[in-house]
């Protein structure tokens, strides 16, 4: 019988996983699960029979690939997919997937709450100041970046966008306007948003020579992935300007020396942009369905390798 592994290290809610499930044993297949394992040897062992995996931001690696002898599949419950070896997938011929969409409108609603928490002096009684009419930039212009910029409009956010891989007239559709340069980005941005992927391009990317752009009482918030910034550029920046902040719910390597730049730096204890019901249920049962729908019919649709 054919057997799906959800391995979920932050697992998904109750309400996703029995949706999973059902969807898994309605198509006649066996259903498995491992959650908040904290040695990887758990991981491999539980791959060791299944034809196909459901995970997060769990680390599907060569050696958890070698493991899984009899994997057909594997679906990432989310966008970004640089935590799967796509090349070790191929050379096996296994099919990744993600799932594209299906947890944004969460983690767009956690980068306008993160510019609030910043704007509101981190919920202190402090005088704060306003988003509305504030520069919003967005960088990278995908699923999560549109979603932001539409809700950042709505309070009154001045909205400006750079991708080079989107069109000008999806942009300037929306109301936004298209920044020609990544740097003219920053340089009128008083609030920067994120929403690059993690690649050999884009990693450490975010560096001393762009941010230091930005204006006086600027604010960088990142719910994309820390891969992309150049931490001890960001030390650097924090050290020689006060105005400057930043905000991400990805914990930095170099964690504890940019914890001194508090509160002027915050980071949420866990990575929890996509953490919501309404993600975890959207994406894993994307993820289960991609699955069925492969298995059954072989559909690629959503296939991230060659
Ligand atoms: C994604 O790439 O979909 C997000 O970063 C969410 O990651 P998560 O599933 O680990 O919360």
């Amino acid at each position: 019988m054919t057997k799906v592994l959800v391995a979920t290290d932050k697992p998904f809610s109750t309400i996703a996983v029995n949706g999973i499930r059902k969807i898994v044993e309605d198509a006649g297949f066996e259903f498995a699960l491992l959650e908040k394992y904290t040695d990887v040897k758990d991981f491999l062992e539980a791959v060791s029979d299944v034809d196909a995996l459901i995970v997060r931001s769990d680390k599907v690696t060569k050696e958890v690939i070698d493991s899984a002898k009899n994997l057909k599949i594997v679906v990432r419950a989310g966008a970004g997919y640089d935590n799967i070896d796509l090349d070790a997938c191929s050379a096996r011929g296994i099919v990744a997937m993600n799932t594209p969409g299906q947890n944004s409108n969460a983690v767009a609603e956690l980068a306008i709450g993160f510019m609030i928490y910043m704007a509101r002096t981190c919920f202190t009684p402090a005088t704060g100041s306003e988003l509305y009419g504030k520069r919003l930039g967005i960088h990278a212009y995908g699923n999560v970046g549109r979603l932001v910029a539409q809700k950042a409009k709505a309070m009154g956010m001045e909205v400006m966008a750079f991708d080079p891989f989107v069109s000008v007239d999806i942009i300037t559709k929306d109301g936004v306007k298209v920044a020609n340069t990544v740097e003219a980005l920053y340089e009128n941005s008083d609030y920067l948003s994120l929403h690059i992927p993690s690649t050999s391009e884009t990693k450490q990317s975010i560096n001393y020579s762009l941010l230091s752009r930005m204006p006086k009482g600027a604010c960088l918030v990142n719910t994309a992935r820390k891969e992309v910034i150049n931490e001890a550029d960001m030390a650097k920046l924090l050290a020689e300007r006060n105005d400057f902040k930043y905000i991400t719910d990805i914990s930095a390597d170099n964690n504890t020396e940019l914890t001194t730049f508090a509160p002027r730096y915050f980071a949420t204890p866990k990575k929890m942009g996509a953490q919501t019901n309404e993600a975890n249920v959207n994406a894993g049962l994307a993820a289960a369905k991609q699955i069925v729908e492969f298995i059954k019919n072989g559909v690629t649709k959503f296939q991230v390798n060659k």
